[in-house]
């Protein structure tokens, strides 16, 4: 891990440069989309990598998607520090941040709901992570959901279903609490996204209207990601991550929707906890 400076940070991605450029800008187009369907698409070449390859496990699969799309060393960012690392460490300093964010939630016997949880590399790290837990993942993108089941559908703590944030009802999460029973003091039920709720231009209506209805049964909620409203207005990087949602129609409203929610009451939430695109790092949200 080396340090990088912000001014080298336009020689390890083109961002910065798209950032300051026309916003119509025609090479901005090859930048990947972020919708349902892209991820889909996406899944479905590495589930056909799964089928071809059965001897693969998650994390096999996570390496080879990891050094497709992307060559060392990359830049990444930690509590506004900028570093450059390998593909792997990157995917190792990701997997320590989301493993240590539910180290305060978890004691043993809860239910970890993962929201948007693409093909369910996080459910499996997870679960090995946490042996006593169970992790129920949704996911909107079938072929997620399809790889999902492929990778640990012989698992018993592990379950993947199809959900979408946009639905009036989480039927997922439901299900899940309807199971859970409190009073015995296991089974309790914490709800985690992780790059997800990003994905939604805004997150106000599903935060107060749907998330809202079930806080009271949800024990915790753990967010792994990126917060606009914590991108400083005063620094360079700061305001460049503030330029990249914006010009990627990212939500800008995270925060304030859960701190104005009088269902939950936001614990804490920490900055740039990391960031594998340094200029869109994942900030952590706790509330209870
Ligand atoms: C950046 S990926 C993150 C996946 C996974 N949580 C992870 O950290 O690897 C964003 C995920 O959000 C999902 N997503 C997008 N729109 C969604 C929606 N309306 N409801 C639920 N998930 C959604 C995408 O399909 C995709 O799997």
């Amino acid at each position: 891990m080396r340090e990088l400076a912000l001014d080298d940070l336009p020689t390890h991605t083109p961002w910065p440069a798209r950032l300051v450029g026309p916003a119509d800008d025609p090479d901005d187009a090859g930048f990947g989309g972020t919708g349902v369907s892209a991820y889909d698409e996406v899944y479905a070449n590495l589930l056909g990598l799964a089928e071809e390859n059965p001897e693969m496990d998650f994390r096999d699969l996570q390496r080879s998607a990891n050094h497709y799309a992307e060559e060392s060393p990359v830049p990444i960012s930690r509590a506004e520090e900028l570093y450059l690392v390998d593909v792997d460490e990157k995917q190792e300093l990701q997997d320590e941040a989301m493993v240590a964010s539910l180290a305060g939630a978890l004691s043993g016997g809860e239910t970890v709901v993962a929201l948007g949880c693409g093909w369910g590399y996080e459910l499996g790290l997870l679960a090995e992570a946490y042996p006593d837990c169970e992790f129920v993942g949704g996911e909107p993108a079938e072929n997620g959901v399809a790889l999902g089941r492929e990778l640990f559908g012989d698992r018993d703590r592990i379950r993947i279903e199809e959900f979408d944030f946009r639905d009036e009802t989480w039927d997922l999460l439901e299900d899940v609490l309807a199971e859970s029973d409190p009073d015995e003091g296991e089974n309790e039920v914490v709800l985690f996204t992780q790059g997800s709720l990003t994905a939604l231009p805004s997150v106000a209506d599903i935060v107060t209207e749907t998330l809202a209805g079930y806080a009271d049964r949800v024990r915790e909620g753990v967010h792994l990601e990126h917060v606009y409203e914590l991108h400083s207005d005063e620094s360079l990087l700061g305001l460049l991550r503030r330029a990249y949602t914006e010009r990627r129609e990212y939500n800008d409203d995270l925060l304030t929707s859960l701190r104005g929610c009088g269902a939950v009451e936001v614990t804490s939430a920490t900055y740039d906890v990391v960031g594998g695109n340094p200029l869109h790092p994942l900030s952590e949200i706790r509330w209870e």
